[in-house]
């Protein structure tokens, strides 16, 4: 049984000062477990000093070639070198701001377990798809595409986010029938491309994830832990979350 995960992604939030001191309040909290573990996702700029002092660091974008002629980007080597432990993928803001496409997740995925790199791959519908009952479909092609070619023996590394669009940001999380239905859509997904292999991977729920409501996100069925934004920038209230994980 894989350890539950609350994963912190701050998006591109907090200066210098607040990141010292966020780091010294989340590390007055007790983060020891035998069944859950934390991992916090800052910007790029702060992954090397926040590895030294928080448990788990990981990196909100990477670029998948080893190195280069690459203006702005940063590759796994590099991230790796720092002791960043972790990366996200197919972020729905990565995929709309900045017009990630299906080919170029495949490829991240496929460098990132090439190269030992734990992962979290994103998924989710927007509002449109669910309102028309396309979420089913859409989320199963996203991940299908994402996860081609990938071998059973490779799953360790991997962790699947669903994160419906229309629940990031907006205060509107998905309803517990509805991360019922998903999950367990996912996890079926999973047993039909890695067999046994797919039992073990954790499904984490992201959107509008907050004290109020991770009681009842946790208590569904599949739901392996978190990928929270908002309320992550607070790390009294993440503890919040991980007291009730
Ligand atoms: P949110 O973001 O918790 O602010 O909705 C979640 C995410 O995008 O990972």
């Amino acid at each position: 049984m894989r350890k539950k995960i609350l994963a912190a992604n701050w998006k591109m939030n907090l200066t210098q000062p607040e990141v010292q001191r966020w780091a010294q309040q989340f590390n007055s909290f007790n983060w020891s477990s035998d069944t859950k573990e934390v991992r916090v996702y800052p910007s790029a700029i702060y992954l090397a000093s926040l590895a030294e002092t928080l448990p788990s660091i990981g990196a909100q974008n990477f670029y998948s070639a080893p190195s280069g002629a690459f203006t702005g980007e940063v590759s796994l080597n590099q991230l790796q070198s720092i002791g960043v432990k972790s990366v996200l993928i197919g972020h729905s803001e990565r995929r709309l701001i900045f017009q990630e496409n299906d080919t170029l997740i495949a490829q991240k995925m496929k460098a990132a377990l090439q190269q030992q790199m734990p992962v979290i791959l994103c998924c989710g519908e927007d509002l449109a798809l669910r309102q028309a009952a396309q979420h089913l479909t859409f989320v199963n092609a996203q991940l299908s595409s994402a996860l081609s070619g990938i071998d059973p023996e490779q799953t360790t590394l991997l962790t699947i986010a669903y994160e419906p669009i229309w629940a990031i940001g907006t205060g509107l999380n998905a309803n517990a029938a509805q991360i019922t239905e998903m999950h367990a859509a996912i996890r079926s997904l999973l047993l039909e491309l890695f067999g046994k292999a797919g039992q073990d991977i954790p499904i984490l729920y992201g959107g509008s994830v907050n004290a109020a409501n991770a009681q009842e996100v946790f208590a569904c069925p599949e739901v392996g832990g978190a990928l929270v934004g908002g309320a992550s920038l607070d790390p009294a209230v993440l503890y919040q979350l991980w007291e009730n994980l």
